[in-house]
């Protein structure tokens, strides 16, 4: 399902800062899509303020890669990073991370499916040599 509101901003932010009175152990939000912005791949960060005023771990998902995850946290942008698609194409996203190996792309076309297999559990693991 999916959500409109005609300031989402303002909205977010009034959201963050009221869960602060409540002792939330973590609050997760979905950055906007990350954009090509010039020749370059880059998150917008409007969730910025919301990580600022919300004064416990921050967590975002919305089309992070391995490189642009590690960046955010480094800059303090967020706590942690969500991978959703990326993982469900790469069951082993964690060792491929670690490895910086290839990923497998995600087909759209299956995320919703619902099929318990097509789209879910037939992506390939990372064949490992043992070199
Ligand atoms: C299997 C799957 C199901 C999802 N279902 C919904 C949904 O029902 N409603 C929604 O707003 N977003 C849904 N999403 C999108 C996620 O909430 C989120 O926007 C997205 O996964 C962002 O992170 P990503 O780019 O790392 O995948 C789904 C994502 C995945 C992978």
């Amino acid at each position: 399902m999916e959500f409109e509101d005609s300031n989402l901003n303002a909205l977010g932010l009034y959201v963050a800062e009221s869960l602060n009175k409540y002792g939330i152990l973590y609050c997760h939000m979905i950055e906007p899509r990350m954009k090509i912005v010039g020749e370059k791949f880059e998150c917008i960060n409007k969730l910025l303020p919301m990580r600022k005023a919300f004064r416990s771990t921050f967590i975002s998902a919305g089309g992070y890669d391995r490189e642009y995850g590690i960046r955010a946290v480094a800059e303090n942008r967020i706590d942690l990073v969500v991978y959703g698609q990326l993982f469900l194409a790469n069951l082993d996203l964690p060792r491929r991370f670690e490895l910086n190996a290839p990923l497998n792309m995600y087909n759209s076309e299956t995320i919703a499916n619902p099929d318990p297999v097509v789209g879910y559990s037939d992506y390939p693991f990372l064949e490992e040599t043992n070199a």
